[in-house]
C-alpha cells in the first residue's frame, strides 16, 4: 500500500526512530508499503520516518545488482573516500543539494527475518545508505550540504 510521504518541515522527520525488535508480519507489512511508496515515487531509498514510523527501517533500490535491500536497525561500520554531489530526498520534492559523502560505506543491518548481515555499496549506493541512516537520527540532507543545486546549475 502506497503511504503518504511526510515534507520536511514536519517535526517527525526530526525524532529518534526505536530499534525494530520483533520480526514479524507487522514489520513485514512496513517494509511492503515503504518499498510500494518508494517506487511509486520514484525515488532510490525511503526511510520509515518518512512515512511517519518512526522505527530503524530502511529501503532501497539504487537499480543495481543488489535490487530491492531491506534494512533493519542499520549501522554504519566503515567508511572510506569522499564523493560530492547532487543529492534529493522524497521528502523535500522539487529541491536537490550538493553534498559530501562518503565514497564508499559498509554496513552491518539485520533483514526480514532478523539475521544480521553486511553490504558494501559505493557511489550512489554509499550516498543512498548515508542518507537513508541518516534519517533514523532525524538528519536531513539539507542539513549537510553545501548550497542548493538549481537545474541551470546542474545542467551546466
Ligand atoms: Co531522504
Amino acid at each position: 500500500m502506497v503511504r503518504n510521504i511526510i515534507k520536511l518541515g514536519d517535526e517527525t522527520l526530526r525524532k529518534i526512530s526505536k530499534p525494530m525488535q520483533k520480526f514479524d508480519l507487522r514489520l513485514w507489512l512496513l517494509l511492503r508499503d515503504m518499498a510500494d511508496t518508494m517506487y511509486k515515487a520514484d525515488g532510490v531509498g525511503l526511510a520509515a520516518p518518512q512515512i511517519g514510523i518512526l522505527r530503524r527501517v530502511v529501503v532501497i533500490d539504487v537499480q543495481d545488482e543488489h535490487g530491492l535491500i531491506e534494512l533493519v536497525n542499520p549501522e554504519i561500520i566503515a567508511m572510506e573516500g569522499e564523493q560530492a554531489g547532487s543529492e534529493g530526498c522524497l521528502s523535500v520534492p522539487g529541491r536537490r543539494g550538493y553534498v559530501v559523502r562518503p565514497n564508499k560505506v559498509t554496513v552491518r543491518a539485520q533483514d526480514r527475518n532478523g539475521k544480521f548481515f553486511e553490504i558494501t555499496g559505493e557511489e550512489l549506493l554509499a550516498r543512498a545508505l548515508c542518507h537513508e541512516i541518516d534519517h533514523l537520527d532525524g538528519i536531513m540532507y539539507v542539513d549537510k550540504m553545501d548550497h542548493e543545486i538549481f537545474d541551470d546549475e546542474e545542467n551546466a
